[in-house]
Parts: structure tokens; C-alpha cells; sequence
């Protein structure tokens, strides 16, 4: 059972995980672009069990690393940075920010595919990509809870997922395995197992979206919104 965590990102996704690992008594070296020395703030908040580092001393911290950095900063990490390291991918594509991907917007890759060719030798498990950043802390519960929320997972390493699992389940959320890297779609952008399902609104419109609160989505839900959903032409997409 991991005790130290590893972050590189710190940003919504990398610090809402981070409050979730302290809380269950995980220890966690978290890091941004900008360098530890900027992150007094955030592990000041997190107190004892956390620590900022470097992005080579978080890929190195514990058994995993949750990697939580913009899709176009992958390619920059530090060749072979994660290399044997069980990852938990949160990376999504979102054409606005990133630019348009000619191997995403052709369909020839899924996000995560896409993301293991630009960090050989990770063990990727996409987690943590399918949830708005302020749902995470209102839907993290207890293993004994009963209104426990799931999240997917997906990957090809098998021990890599049963790793990703435990750790999630230490942090608060059940796990639904997805399948493949190339299955993954089913849980991207604009997917129906994307964020909106966490929504207790789910008529809320756009523009409240971010502010809006979730309700819980338990294992058998989510797995049937997995099931059913369909891959979106992410060529058209434009957000
Ligand atoms: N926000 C959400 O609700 C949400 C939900 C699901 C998935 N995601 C996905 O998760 C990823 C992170 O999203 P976010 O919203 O947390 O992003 P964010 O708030 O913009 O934070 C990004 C973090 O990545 C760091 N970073 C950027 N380039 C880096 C590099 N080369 N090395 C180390 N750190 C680097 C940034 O460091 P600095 O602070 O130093 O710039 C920042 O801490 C994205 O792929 C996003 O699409 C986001």
C-alpha cells in the first residue's frame, strides 16, 4: 500500500488529489514548471505530510506518480522521466487550450495512446481525467461510505490498474476498469461518462457548469454510462 504519492502538476486536478492523499495519510512530493520554491502556499495548506519538489524528485517519490499537466507539456518532461513508474495519467485534450492534435482529431489515437508514445516506458492508467476538479473533494468518501462515487480507470498494464485501484480507493472513490489505452474514448471529453455525469443538475447549462455541485455516481451507474457511451468526432470538436 503506497504511503508517498508523487504529483507533477499542481494545479486543479494535482492539488485536489493532494488534499485527498494527506487526508488518508499519504505522504505526497508535489511539483509544478515554476519549481518548488513556489509552492510554499499550496503545501502549507496540505501541512506535515506534504512536500514540494522538483518534477525528477516527484516522478521518483513512492510507487506512483499522478501526472496532472496540460496535454502540450508532456512531450517537455525530462526524457525518460517516468520510465517503469506506475502513472496516473489525468491528461484530456482540449483543442482550445492545446492546439489541434492531428493523431486525436483523426481518431488514430485516443488521448492516452497519444500520451504513452510521448513518455515511453511509463505504465500509464488514465484516472482522475473524467471528474471536474471542485467534484472531486464534494464526492471522495470513506470505503465504508454508501454513497461512494466511481471513477474509471483504463490501462494496458493490468498490476498497474489493481495499483491505480487501491490507491483511489484509499483516496476516496471506487473504480469501474475501462478496458485498453484505445478503449479509453469512452471516458474523454464529451463522452457520456465524461464530467457531466457527476452533476447533480445535469441540465445545468455551460456556463454554471464549473460552480455547479455533484452528486454521487456509484460503480454499476457508471459502468452502464461506460457501456452505452459513444465515441465522439473529436475533429469537431471545438472547446
Ligand atoms: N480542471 C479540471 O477540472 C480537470 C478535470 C479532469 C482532467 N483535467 C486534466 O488534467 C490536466 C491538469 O488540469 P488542471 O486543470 O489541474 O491544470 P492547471 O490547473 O492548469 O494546472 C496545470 C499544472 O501543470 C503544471 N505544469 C505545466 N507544465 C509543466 C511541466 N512541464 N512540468 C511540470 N509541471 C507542469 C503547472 O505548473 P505551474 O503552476 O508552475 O504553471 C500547473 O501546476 C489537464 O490535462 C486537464 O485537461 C482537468
Amino acid at each position: 500500500m503506497a504511503t508517498t504519492l508523487g504529483i507533477i502538476g499542481s494545479g486543479n486536478i494535482g492539488a485536489a488529489v493532494a488534499r485527498l492523499a494527506v487526508a488518508a495519510d499519504i505522504d505526497v512530493v508535489i511539483a509544478n514548471s515554476r519549481g518548488p520554491q513556489t509552492l510554499s502556499g499550496l503545501v502549507g495548506e496540505l501541512g506535515p505530510r506534504a512536500s514540494a519538489g522538483t518534477v525528477e524528485q516527484a516522478a521518483r517519490a513512492g510507487e506512483a506518480t499522478v501526472l496532472s499537466i496540460p496535454l502540450t507539456a508532456y512531450g517537455s518532461l525530462p526524457e525518460g522521466l517516468l520510465r517503469g513508474r506506475t502513472v496516473l495519467d489525468t491528461g484530456n485534450y482540449y483543442p482550445h487550450r492545446d492546439g489541434r492534435i492531428a493523431e486525436l482529431d483523426s481518431e488514430e489515437a485516443t488521448t492516452t495512446e497519444l500520451a504513452q508514445r510521448l513518455l515511453p516506458g511509463a505504465v500509464l492508467v488514465k484516472a482522475f481525467n473524467n471528474i471536474m476538479a471542485h467534484h472531486i473533494p464534494q464526492l471522495a468518501r470513506p470505503a465504508d461510505a454508501t454513497d461512494r462515487s466511481a471513477l474509471p480507470i483504463a490501462g494496458e498494464d493490468t498490476g498497474a490498474k489493481e495499483r491505480a485501484a487501491a490507491l483511489i480507493d484509499r483516496l476516496g472513490f471506487d473504480t469501474v476498469d475501462a478496458g485498453t489505452p484505445a478503449q479509453s474514448w469512452r471516458f474523454e471529453p464529451e463522452s457520456d461518462a465524461y464530467t457531466q455525469i457527476y452533476l447533480a443538475d445535469p441540465d445545468v447549462p455551460l456556463e454554471r457548469m464549473m460552480q455547479a455541485p455533484a452528486a454521487p455516481v456509484p460503480a454499476d451507474e457508471l459502468r452502464a454510462a461506460l457501456e452505452g457511451s459513444r465515441r465522439v468526432k473529436v475533429a469537431e470538436r471545438t472547446f
